[in-house]
């Protein structure tokens, strides 16, 4: 082979693009040991300075996916769903066993935990006996016996993604809108469902800080699904607060169960995304019609617990894991430390505090927001309660900013843009592109 990995690294470092036959040389030369770490790393780094467009964008994803085999759809209607990433993100937890006690099967391949954002599958791993290394047999087997499944890239599905994602992880190198796309997309095309929905981060919590990036990322996850003839939907939602009130693998995992069970559902944030984008899943799934009462239906019922009870068991959950779940003894609430309005919640030390509680006192451990941005509070009332080491007191204590002024609302989703994919009744590509603004 003649490919020069020095020179790659070299030229995108100065600003010139890689082409198709470069970026499967690289994947492929990562993937057989004959490019190094250091040197991939070097080359991401030069990602998040140089950007990547949207050609290489879709060479770098055509080579992650043909790293591994793609699954056939386990069901023609089946959808999957992914977050670009933020901190107290149990969306998935919830909506992918709502989804399919609706009727509308979910096949999703999730990754571990990135920078400051919490990772589906470390949730799922902190529930006992729970295994997310589903052979791809399995998973799609299991997709069509209970109706969703959540699972680990394996050697076998998009192992280059795995891979990178853990060399970014330690390198900072996250902060790309090309590798964040190559990244959730190649996984998804590898998992084999027909349509996805896309929760695209943007705001302090996340990987995007822009709004306009944000939407240039959705756009991107919408075209590059297009290219390879999914239908997509893309949100752009607000993360400059943890979503939900838990952060941490096991306290997220409970929360998801506690609000399937009805008690939680009383978070108005969480509730809302949820909702919105279980109707977009349904909706891409082709069950547009009256989404909202058919999932109101499912948590009412208790069907969509059941479901997460049978997606879990599936997965090797011990007998009555999700029951018994609790979070840490050793609690350590957080006070005002005056009055006023929460102005701002800094939710990227929040993600990386309860990482580190996880870290030292375990898969239980982690912090509760009490207090959303905008609420007005009293000098002692609790900000949030800590679990586990009471050493995190003052990196949690600081995250949280107190002013004598409301802060302007923020909305929690900005806007959304859909493709209807390349196969349209027509048989004519067809891109339905940037809806409203909310
Ligand atoms: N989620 C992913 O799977 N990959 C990224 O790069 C970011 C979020
Ligand atoms: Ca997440």
């Amino acid at each position: 082979m003649t490919f020069d990995v020095r020179r790659a690294i070299a030229r995108k470092r100065d600003g010139e693009r890689l082409d198709a036959a470069e970026w499967t040389a690289i994947v492929a030369g990562h993937q057989h040991g004959l490019v190094d770490d250091a040197q991939l790393a070097a080359l991401l780094m030069a990602c998040v300075w140089r950007g990547l467009d949207a050609t290489e964008t879709a060479a770098l994803t055509r080579a992650m996916v043909g790293s591994g085999e793609t699954l056939a759809a386990p069901a023609p209607n089946c959808v999957d769903k992914h977050s670009s990433g933020g901190v107290a993100d149990t969306a998935s937890l919830i909506v992918v066993p709502l989804v399919a006690a609706c009727g509308i099967p979910v096949a999703k391949l999730s990754g571990h935990a990135l920078g400051h954002t919490g990772g589906t599958l470390d949730k799922l791993e902190a529930i006992p006996g729970v295994r997310t290394d589903l052979s791809p047999e399995r998973f799609a087997a299991q997709v069509r016996e209970v109706g969703c499944a959540i699972a680990a890239q394996s050697e076998r599905l998009a192992p280059a993604d795995k891979r990178i994602y853990a060399l970014r992880d330690r390198t900072s190198t996250v902060e790309c809108l090309g590798l964040i796309a190559a990244s959730i997309v190649s996984k998804k095309i590898a998992a084999g469902a027909p349509s996805f929905v896309f929760d695209v981060k943007v705001g302090r919590g996340s990987f995007v800080a822009k709004l306009e990036d944000a939407r240039e990322l959705a756009e991107a996850l919408v075209s590059l699904s297009a290219s390879f003839g999914r239908k997509a939907v893309a949100l752009v939602t607000d993360m400059n607060e943890p979503l939900g009130p838990a952060i941490g693998t096991g306290l997220e995992a409970l929360e998801a169960r506690d609000f399937l069970r009805g008690a939680r559902r009383s978070d108005r944030r969480l509730r809302a995304l949820c909702e919105r984008l279980a109707g977009a899943m349904l909706s891409v799934g082709g069950l547009a019609d009256d989404s909202h009462a058919l999932a109101e239906r499912a948590l009412a019922s208790g069907a969509a617990y059941e479901k997460f009870e049978q997606m879990l068991a599936a997965q090797g959950a011990a007998h009555k894991a999700l029951e018994k779940l609790v979070p840490h003894k050793i609690v350590t609430p957080v006070y005002a430390a005056r009055a006023g309005y929460l102005a701002a919640v800094d939710a990227v030390a929040l993600g990386l505090a309860a990482r580190a509680l996880v870290e030292k006192s375990g898969s239980n451990a982690g912090i509760v927001v009490e207090k959303r941005i905008g609420e007005r509070v009293d000098a002692g009332e609790t900000l949030a309660t800590i679990y586990g080491d009471p050493g995190a007191l003052p990196r949690v204590a600081v995250a949280f900013a107190i002013e004598d002024a409301s802060p302007p609302e923020r909305p929690l989703v900005y806007c959304e843009t859909g493709s209807a994919g390349t196969r349209s009744a027509g048989g004519r590509a067809e891109a339905r592109s940037s809806v409203e603004i909310k």
